[in-house]
This record gives C-alpha cells, sequence and structure tokens, in this order.
C-alpha cells in the first residue's frame, strides 16, 4: 500500500510540474485548473504498478502514466459538457465556469498533450504502446456516443449498457495496466491477463459509480447526486428496475421517467423510492462484485510473485468500498 500511494504522489507532483503554457490563459487556465482539482489517480497509479510488476523501472513509466491522466481528464472535460453537469471533484465543471468552446477547446489541447507525453516513453516499445493507447481512445469515444444515444433510448438492454461502459470505461483502466506491463517488459500473455483484470475491474468501477451518483453522500463524492437520473442515463440501476417492476411499481416508474411535470429533484426522490423499494442498490452491488470476482481470477493468473500482487488487490478492493 505504501507502494501505491508513494506513486498517487509522484503523479500529482509531475502534474503539477507540467509546464502547461500560460497564454491564452483562456486556453490553458482550465487546464491547470482540472489537473489541479486531484481525483483518485486511478489509472496512472495502476499504470505504475503494472510496469512495476515486471520489474521495469519508474522513470521509464512516468509519463505514460501522466499521458493516461491527462487523457482522462480531457475525457472528463468534454463527458461534462455532454452531461450537463455542474460539479466535478466539489468544484464547478469547466464547462459551467467558463462555457462550452472553452471546454471543447481547453479538452482538445489535452487530448493533443496527452498524445505528447505518452510519445515521451521508450522509443522501442512506442509502437506497441501508441497503438494501444489510440485503439484505447477510439473505444472510449464509442462508448461516450453509446451512452449519449441511450439517453433517447428506451428499450437498451443490459447487455447493451454493460458493453457500453466497457468502453467508456473499462478499457481505459485496462489499457492503463497493460501499457504499464508492457514497459515493464511483460510477455503477450501476462499482458492479456492484466488487461483483462483491468477490464473487468473497470466494470465494477463503472457499476459503483452509477450506485454512488445516487446513493453516494454529496459532501464526499464531488459530483451532482442524482445527475444520472435527470440527464435521463441509462444505468445499471435503472435497467435492473425496469427490467423487475411489475403492476403499481412498473406504473409509477414509468410515470415519473415520462412526466414533464417533476421537477428535478422530485424526479430523483420518486425515482430513488422506488429503487429502494426494489432493493435495486444491493443488485447491483452484487453485479459489480462478479465483475470484481471475475478481475481477481485474471490477476491470479499473472506469472508474478503472489506478494507483488498482493498491492493489486488491496487496490481493487478500496475502490469497490469508495464514496468518491
Ligand atoms: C470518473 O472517473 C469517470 C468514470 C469513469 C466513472 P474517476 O472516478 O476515476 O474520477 P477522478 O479522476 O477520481 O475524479
Ligand atoms: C464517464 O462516465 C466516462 C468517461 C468520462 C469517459 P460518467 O459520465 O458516469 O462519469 P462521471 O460520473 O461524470 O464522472
Ligand atoms: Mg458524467
Ligand atoms: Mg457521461
Ligand atoms: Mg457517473
Amino acid at each position: 500500500m505504501e507502494k501505491l500511494i508513494n506513486y498517487i504522489h509522484t503523479v500529482e507532483h509531475a502534474l503539477n510540474h507540467l509546464n502547461v503554457p500560460v497564454y491564452p490563459k483562456t486556453l490553458y487556465q482550465p487546464i491547470t485548473y482540472t489537473l489541479g482539482l486531484g481525483g483518485k489517480r486511478i489509472r496512472p497509479a495502476l499504470l505504475l504498478l503494472a510496469n512495476d510488476l515486471f520489474s521495469g523501472r519508474q522513470e521509464n513509466a512516468l509519463s505514460a502514466a501522466l499521458a493516461v491522466e491527462v487523457f482522462h481528464n480531457f475525457t472528463l472535460i468534454h463527458d461534462d459538457v455532454m452531461d450537463d453537469a455542474p460539479l466535478r471533484r466539489g468544484k464547478e465543471t469547466v464547462y459551467k465556469k467558463w462555457g462550452i468552446n472553452t471546454a471543447i477547446l481547453s479538452g482538445d489541447v489535452m487530448f493533443v498533450k496527452s498524445v505528447d507525453l505518452l510519445a515521451k516513453s521508450p522509443e522501442d516499445k512506442l509502437p506497441e504502446l501508441i497503438h494501444l493507447f489510440t485503439k484505447t481512445a477510439f473505444e472510449v469515444c464509442e462508448g461516450q456516443q453509446y451512452d449519449m444515444d441511450f439517453e433517447q433510448k428506451t428499450d437498451v438492454s443490459i447487455d447493451d449498457y454493460l458493453k457500453m461502459i466497457e468502453l467508456k470505461t473499462a478499457v481505459l483502466l485496462a489499457a492503463s495496466l497493460q501499457l504499464g506491463a508492457i514497459i515493464g517488459g511483460a510477455g503477450k500473455e501476462d499482458q492479456q491477463h492484466i488487461y483483462e483484470f483491468g477490464k473487468n475491474l473497470g466494470l465494477a468501477f463503472q457499476l459503483m459509480d452509477d450506485v454512488l451518483d445516487l446513493y453516494g453522500n454529496p459532501e464526499k463524492f464531488g459530483k451532482r447526486v442524482g445527475g444520472d437520473i435527470i440527464a435521463n442515463k441509462k444505468t445499471y440501476l435503472l435497467l435492473k428496475a425496469k427490467e423487475l417492476a411489475t403492476g403499481e411499481l412498473k406504473k409509477e416508474l414509468e410515470f415519473c421517467l415520462t412526466s414533464k411535470a417533476l421537477k428535478d429533484d422530485q424526479k430523483i426522490e420518486k425515482v430513488k423510492s422506488i429503487f429502494n423499494r426494489m432493493n435495486i442498490q444491493k443488485l447491483a452491488t452484487a453485479e459489480m462484485d462478479l465483475f470484481y470476482n471475475t478481475a481477481l481470477s485474471h490477476l491470479d493468473s499473472i506469472n508474478a510473485p503472489k506478494e507483488k500482487k498482493h498491492v493489486f488487490e488491496v487496490f481493487a478492493k478500496s475502490l469497490m468500498n469508495r464514496d468518491n
């Protein structure tokens, strides 16, 4: 665990020394603002841990670690526009603070910066790293588009949902681990297992994000609680409730989802009360546990000393019990 905390500090420090230009202020200030807001830094931490698992040197992987974090923050800036989100990490979103055009362009610059950082990785590994990074970036955009398309659809299945969250969220965690493993010199089979570990962990992670979106403590969560319901997101919670509701509950849920008369807070409260009566939170955490366990079985298959893999277990467990 100490290793993990050190990595997070290293990443935090390096992000503060990225040498983001100053002018034009309206382009670069939102970037410094976003990167300075904290966040869990799980993707770069996973990348550095994976590099270390295969005995790679930290200095060879740091730039790629920063690349995945800057890329992730770029997706958040654009995501907040797409989700009309007012809060991120307990502060105003870039989009609310500076407007949509700033969010677009500052986000774009961060994407370019992430590629620039990745390109500073060890030269002999670059073709593999760039191939995985760009494949993942395509997939994240595809996932984000499905997420948007689903807002308007009423016949989204749980399988559709799982594919969507695999793309928008899970593959970036998976790729972060594989990038670290590549830099660390892992063989193909271990790369595959660590990718699958990350993918399943990422699926569990997004299920938890959906749960927190409604059940999180607003102080700690840092995002608007109930935002998914207002944005008409097809989350696991909603899809499971739609699948299982019958009789009066079904009617009530249908009414909440279609009525124009309800104010935002009323809608959140009513939908939440339906979910509560159906024990939906428990069903979502059960689904999350399934992916979490699959993740652990892939971790088990990686050809590395058990003691060295332990930190991944501790980390994964902490992500399943988080409050933000
Ligand atoms: C938020 O990611 C977006 C999702 C994929 C759910 P994180 O929960 O990792 O956000 P930060 O970086 O810690 O703020
Ligand atoms: C976001 O999913 C995934 C990406 C940013 C690619 P969400 O929209 O659920 O993330 P939050 O909840 O706003 O962090
Ligand atoms: Mg969002
Ligand atoms: Mg979103
Ligand atoms: Mg969310």
